[in-house]
């Protein structure tokens, strides 16, 4: 079944690309250009990602953390 029409991404290819590390639509997209056209499938891929599915999601949630950090040092200087 199509997650994505606008690309023929399917939600096979969706876990997939979940299976290989991508924790968030925004990394699916790069994988498969899913959710980059309309649009209109990206709360689909969020649904598939849910918050348990990626087991390297906490890396991905502390690497938004260490870039927030260089944010505020760039801030600082
Ligand atoms: S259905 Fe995925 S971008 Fe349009």
């Amino acid at each position: 079944m199509f997650v994505c029409s606008c690309f023929g991404v399917t939600e096979q290819q969706v876990k997939k690309h979940a299976e290989d590390g991508a924790c968030t639509p925004r990394q699916i997209a790069s994988a498969c250009k899913a959710g980059t056209d309309c649009g209109s499938c990206v709360r689909r891929i969020q649904a598939l990602l849910g918050r348990d599915a990626c087991p390297r999601r906490d890396l991905a949630d502390r690497g938004k953390t260490v870039l927030s950090e260089i944010a505020d040092l760039e801030e600082a200087a």
